[in-house]
């Protein structure tokens, strides 16, 4: 695939995605859309949201599904009560390890340094670094030679023991060389650290004020079960989905927005009967898989991975990713787009009763000093009571859980492309294509009069009107019409309206499609049906 910093350079050049607040110097772990960037992600966003909630058939038993269900929606609050986090696990729980370097104050995550054991003059050193693994032999030589004050022509001095290793596989760090030191055993100890971004609420300025940022847009979802129950008639099994921010304090943000601080959530907690609650599972995780494979991610870049009995929460039956092979990743490694668990019953509970037991039984709750529960839940009840049978029971939930912003970024990934296509004299010219599924891209066409005369731009300023009722196009009458296209080749424009001479004469234009470079006349009256065609079966 191609080298990372050509789509980061691209996003920059064309303004999909800018660094927050760069004219300061940034902000690590922040990022801005521009002005096709916004689009690029809200129409992930509202393909998302279409797809799964208000375009949803109720009506009908979808493939693999056990039975019709319904789906619904919130928007709910990044600022909750403290106590939700507290139920939910994140207060406790909801922490990554870090480790300070105490010569340079810099603050890594343990599990992400990396490093190798190097020797040289007797002495054995693990050089750690923190570029991304294509640049890791050149910067671990680096950092090595400087270390032993070794010149390039004593390189031979110098020898590597194994391969790369993490830094939780090292018990002693007093032979470690921190990835910013240059003396060894300057790392501390690894400490935990929350995730969530703590605030305070009003005026108070002390503990009684503190809240949180939400870490994931679920908790709003469980903590309005009953609220949405009571409102909306919806009766299990459904699905209640949310879009929205949500903040997490990584350690160390990276991969462009693939780890950021701040990100979107698109999230479904759907509710179901624990009896079928194994086969919904299994629905939702193949139907997830499916929607990231019509908008245009396949082969063999995107697979689905099981985790293993391992790897799941204590009250987990099942857990699925679904990962891509990001072009910043080593060859054979990929990163997750989207997670879908089965969660049991852990949730409600938690928010009726308390927070539970996170090491034995999930179902006993866990007693403070006093005897009583360590956090008290809302005390609410929040069981479902079937009304056909009468039956009580605590919904199991099986969670999709996707990022819009990773999302943004795969199908970026996987539309850019380089090749050759034909200007306006017929000569190929290299040109960069993204190729965006339509439904997808920022422009759904661009308008053009082949020259800026002859009554040309008029007829294409109607057409432009026309379809600006319905679609984001875009008006551009300067310049060679061959730079125009590949303008919009880069932008993901799919297709390319022209007005020329023949126009005038016949009233048709040329539509020409950015992946076949296919130019088809059609009548100037059906340019929107055709250009709503087209985009509507992507
Ligand atoms: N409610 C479950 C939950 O939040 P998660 O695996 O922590 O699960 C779900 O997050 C999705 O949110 C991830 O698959 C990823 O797409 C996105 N995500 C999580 N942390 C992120 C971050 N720091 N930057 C960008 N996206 C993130």
């Amino acid at each position: 695939m191609f080298p990372m910093e050509k789509l980061v350079s691209l996003c920059k050049r064309r303004g999909y995605m800018f660094q927050s607040s760069e004219i300061y110097g940034g902000l690590n772990g922040f990022w801005d859309y521009g002005p096709l960037g916004v689009e690029l992600k809200r129409n992930v966003k509202d393909a998302w949201w279409h797809d799964m909630v208000s375009g949803h058939d109720e009506l009908s038993v979808l493939q693999g599904a056990p039975s019709e269900y319904e789906m619904t929606g919130l928007d709910c609050t990044i600022i909750m009560h403290p106590q939700v986090w507290k139920c939910s696990g994140h207060y406790d729980l909801f922490h990554d390890y870090m480790v300070d370097c105490r010569q340079t104050r810099k603050r890594y995550r343990h599990d992400q340094v990396r490093g190798r054991w190097a020797e040289a003059k007797g002495q054995k050193v693990f050089v750690t670094t923190m570029v991304e693994t294509d640049q890791e032999d050149e910067e671990s030589l680096r950092r090595a030679m400087k270390f032993f004050k070794l010149r390039n022509k004593d390189a031979d001095q110098l020898s590597w023991d194994g391969g790369y290793r993490v830094l939780t596989e090292i018990d002693d760090f007093s032979q470690v060389l921190g990835p910013d030191a240059n003396e060894l055993g300057t790392l501390t100890e690894p400490r935990e650290f929350n995730l969530m971004f703590k605030t305070y609420v009003g005026a108070l300025s002390g503990e009684e004020g503190a809240a949180f940022l939400r870490p994931e847009t679920a908790q709003g979802i469980f903590v309005n079960f009953k609220n949405v129950v009571d409102s909306s008639r919806v009766k299990i099994p459904f699905g209640i989905a949310q879009v929205g921010k949500s903040f997490r304090n990584e350690i160390t943000p990276r991969n462009f927005t693939f780890r950021s601080r701040e990100f979107e959530q698109m999230e479904i907690e759907f509710f179901c009967h624990p009896n079928s609650s194994q086969q919904w599972y299994r629905f939702w995780r193949d139907r997830r898989l499916q929607w990231y494979k019509d908008l245009g991610l396949s082969g063999e870049r995107l697979i689905l991975r099981e985790h293993h009995t391992d790897e799941l929460s204590h009250y987990s039956t099942g857990t699925a990713d679904i990962e891509y092979a990001f072009p910043f990743l080593p060859e054979g490694e990929f990163g997750e787009l989207e997670g879908i668990a089965h969660r049991g019953d852990f949730d409600l509970r938690s928010h009726m009763e308390g927070k539970l037991d996170e090491k034995s039984n999930p179902l006993t709750v866990q007693l403070g000093e006093d005897g009583k529960p360590k956090y008290r839940g809302s005390g609410k009840d929040l069981t479902y009571r079937d009304e056909l049978t009468n039956e009580r029971f605590t919904p199991h939930v099986v969670e999709p859980s996707a990022g819009a912003d990773r999302a943004t970024l795969a199908f970026l990934c996987e539309a850019y492309h380089e090749d050759e296509a034909p200007d306006e004299n017929g000569k190929l010219q290299s040109r960069v294509v993204l190729r965006l599924n339509p439904r997808l891209a920022p422009l759904k066409a661009a308008i053009f009069p082949l020259v800026k005369k002859d009554g040309m731009p008029e007829v294409a300023k109607d057409i432009y009107r026309a379809l600006k009722k319905k679609f984001n196009v875009f008006y551009d009458e300067k310049g060679a019409v061959g730079r125009r296209y590949r303008r919009q080749d880069e932008a993901g424009t799919p297709y390319c309206i022209t007005v020329d001479g023949e126009s005038l004469q016949d009233k048709t234009v040329t539509i020409r499609d950015r992946d076949s470079l296919e130019q088809v006349r059609v009548r100037i009256d059906d340019v929107v049906s055709e250009i709503e065609n087209r985009v509507s079966c992507s």
